[in-house]
């Protein structure tokens, strides 16, 4: 085997994991293809492990159909099969916190961790600084593009900003695919509750749509702008007005739909108000001189986030070289097609950064 060929191991195969299995399919045979080979890949059901690789696709039609009975954590067994040579990269496609917490030790064996997963750096502080650590230590590298807008260049675009000398002073965006699609459509012509139904049908939030509405998502993903722009901030400074009240934040899973109506009397009044003043309502998340907060805010025509379409996120950074205009990066913040996409971004970066080449070789 080449000593260039990164060797991966796959966390998850939810939406995401599969689309990363399905373009590390597409790509075998190819250039980038040839850089890559898939040891491991598991769910909770099941792990499929084979040092000379496995099949994507293979993966990819076994992994969801494996039985429910036997649940548990394939962590340390994607570990153990990356054993202690060569270039190695976690891909973590969960959403599970365990695997989170475990990033920095991960790290500091050596090997790389390429995210979608915001539980990593977008909760503790001592977390994050942990992950940064690992990092710094070990000669180790820790990708998270996919965590915020998708693999937009957010963090990116933060990242090289600063390391070109330039300081940034704040931020706003509207970050979550599933608000922005709710607010870019609730226009009085339907109840919210309604489009909340369609939404999560449609599978734009959550199947609990309560953890959409409550911003915590949302938290997560200015906490990891934030702390790439400098400020290490905690998960508590950040003020949350979340939009599910109390009624419907009491009621158990199976009763959430019948409590959707709960929602529509507040947001109607707010609509109108907004409306009156020809301005829209959207979920914005703003980060100032340190301090950060996410709620539901009016967005009158002038204003660098009143825009987009659909899910779209759109997010205005300020600094110094973007005083007095904002740079403004807006896109497709959603969906697994882009996520894997921006994942498998991170696994050639972090394999080209392994090796000290440019990306391209
Ligand atoms: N969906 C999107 O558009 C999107 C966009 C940006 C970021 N993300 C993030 O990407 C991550 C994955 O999202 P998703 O929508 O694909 O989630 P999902 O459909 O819920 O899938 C999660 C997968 O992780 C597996 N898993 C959980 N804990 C595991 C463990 N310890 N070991 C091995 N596998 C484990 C689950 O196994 P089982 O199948 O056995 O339950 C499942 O296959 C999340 O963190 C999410 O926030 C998603």
């Amino acid at each position: 085997m080449s000593d260039k060929v990164a060797r991966l191991a796959l966390l998850g195969s939810g939406t995401v994991g599969i689309a990363v299995l399905r373009r590390l399919a597409e790509w075998q045979g190819t250039p980038l293809g040839d850089r890559l080979r898939l040891e491991f890949a598991a769910n909770t059901r099941l792990a499929l492990s084979d040092p000379s690789g496995v099949d994507p696709v293979r993966c990819a039609d076994l992994l969801p159909i494996a039985s429910h009975v036997h649940r548990r954590s394939h962590r340390s067994d994607a570990i153990k099969a990356l054993g202690k040579d060569g270039i190695r990269i976690l891909i973590d496609a969960t959403a599970d916190a365990d695997t989170a917490a475990n990033h920095a030790a991960c790290l500091s064996a050596g090997i790389h961790v390429a995210t979608a997963c915001k539980l990593a750096a977008g909760t503790s502080l001592d977390q994050w600084r942990a992950i940064r650590e690992a990092c710094a230590r070990n000669g180790s590298a820790f990708g998270d593009r996919a965590t915020v807008g998708a693999g937009l260049p957010l963090l990116r675009s933060i990242r090289e900003l600063r390391a070109g000398g330039d300081r940034i002073h704040a931020i706003a965006g509207i970050m979550s695919g599933s608000l922005a699609w709710l607010f870019h459509n609730f226009d009085g012509s339907r109840p919210f509750s309604d489009l909340v139904r369609e939404a999560r049908d449609s599978g734009f939030t959550e199947p609990d749509p309560r953890e959409d509405l409550s911003g915590e998502d949302v938290r997560r993903k200015i906490l990891i702008l934030a702390r790439a722009a400098g400020f290490e901030i905690e998960s508590h400074q950040v003020d949350v007005g979340s939009l599910v009240p109390p009624g419907l934040a009491a009621v158990s899973a199976s009763d959430v739909d019948a409590s959707l109506f709960l929602l529509d009397a507040p947001l109607s009044a707010q609509l109108a108000e907004a409306q009156f003043l020809g301005c829209s309502l959207r979920f914005v998340a703003r980060l100032d001189g340190g301090k950060a907060r996410v709620q539901l805010e009016k967005l009158c025509p002038g204003d660098p986030l009143h825009g987009g379409a659909g899910t779209d996120n759109r997010v205005a950074i300020w600094s110094d070289r973007y005083r007095n205009q904002p740079l403004i990066i807006q896109g497709p913040g959603a969906g697994a097609e882009v996520t894997a996409a921006a994942l498998l971004d991170d696994v050639l970066h972090l394999r080209a950064l392994a090796l000290g080449i440019p990306l391209a070789a």
